[in-house]
C-alpha cells in the first residue's frame, strides 16, 4: 500500500496519518517532522531549511526529493508507506514517478480555511516525536515525554500565507493524481474518527 494524504496546512494530514499508520501497521512519512528534527539537530539541510519554513514558504524542491528518496530507501518502507506532506509540487511528484513509485491512493482532505485558522490556534504538538493535538478537540497525551509546544509557523499571518501557498503550488497536485486515476477527496467530518473511519473505507474498499 503506498498512499499519499494530500491536503491544505492544518487539514489533519499528520492526525490521520498516524490513525493509518496504526491500522495498516506501515510507516507515516512527514517531510514537516524530518525538517524540523534537522533543525533542532543543526543539520546543514535544517539550516537551510529554517527560514522558508517559519516563513511559511515551501523548501525548495531539490531538498525535498533528496530527503524522501534516502527515507523511502529504508527498509521498513519495503511493505508499503503514507506519505504526509509530500509532495507538495508537481515537481515532487514528477520526481516520485521518475523513481517508479507508483501510488495506489492519494487521499485530499478537503476542508475550508476558515476552520483550518480555527484550529491551527489550538495545535500544540510534542517536540520529540511530532505527534500532533488540539487543545479541545484533540487533548494532549503524554505519550513518548516530549514537552508540547506551539508550532513557530502557526501564527496566524504565517497560517493564512501557507494556506496561499498550498491553493497555488499543491492543490494543482489533484488534477495530477485525478488523471491518473488514483485522487480519493474526503470531506472533513468533524471527529478525528469519523474522517478516519471514512478514510479506511476508501483504502479497504480497494485493497
Ligand atoms: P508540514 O509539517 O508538513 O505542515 P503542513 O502540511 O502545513 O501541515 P500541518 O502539519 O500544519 O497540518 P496537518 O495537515 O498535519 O494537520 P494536523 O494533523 O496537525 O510542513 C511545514 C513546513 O515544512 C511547510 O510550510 C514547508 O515550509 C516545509 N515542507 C514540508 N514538506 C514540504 C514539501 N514536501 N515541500 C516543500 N516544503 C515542505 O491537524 C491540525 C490541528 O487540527 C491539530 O491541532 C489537530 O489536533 C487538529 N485536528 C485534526 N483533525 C481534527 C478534527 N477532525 N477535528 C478537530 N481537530 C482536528
Amino acid at each position: 500500500m503506498k498512499l499519499i494524504l494530500l491536503g491544505a496546512p492544518g487539514a489533519g494530514k499528520g492526525t490521520q496519518a498516524a490513525v493509518i499508520s496504526r491500522e495498516l501497521g506501515i510507516p507515516a512519512i512527514s517531510t514537516g517532522n524530518i525538517l524540523r528534527a534537522a533543525i533542532q539537530e543543526g543539520t546543514p539541510t535544517g539550516m537551510k531549511a529554517k527560514t522558508y519554513m517559519d516563513e511559511g514558504h515551501l523548501v525548495p524542491d531539490e531538498v525535498i526529493i533528496g530527503i524522501i528518496k534516502e527515507r523511502l530507501a529504508e527498509p521498513d518502507c519495503a511493505k508499503g508507506f503514507i506519505l504526509d506532506g509530500v509532495p507538495r509540487t508537481i515537481a515532487q511528484a514528477e520526481a516520485l514517478e521518475a523513481a517508479g513509485i507508483k501510488f495506489d491512493h492519494v487521499v485530499s482532505l478537503e476542508i475550508a480555511d476558515a476552520t483550518i485558522m480555527e484550529r491551527m490556534s489550538g495545535r500544540r504538538v510534542c517536540s520529540k516525536c511530532g505527534a500532533s493535538y488540539h487543545i479541545v478537540a484533540v487533548p494532549p497525551k503524554a505519550v513518548c515525554g516530549g514537552e508540547l509546544v506551539t508550532r513557530k509557523d502557526d501564527k496566524p499571518e504565517t497560517v493564512k500565507n501557507r494556506l496561499a501557498v498550498y491553493h497555488r503550488e499543491t492543490e494543482p497536485l489533484k488534477d495530477f493524481y485525478r488523471e491518473r486515476g488514483v485522487l480519493y477527496p474526503v470531506e472533513d467530518m468533524g471527529p478525528v474518527e469519523a474522517t478516519s473511519k471514512a478514510i479506511l473505507a476508501i483504502l479497504r474498499q480497494d485493497g
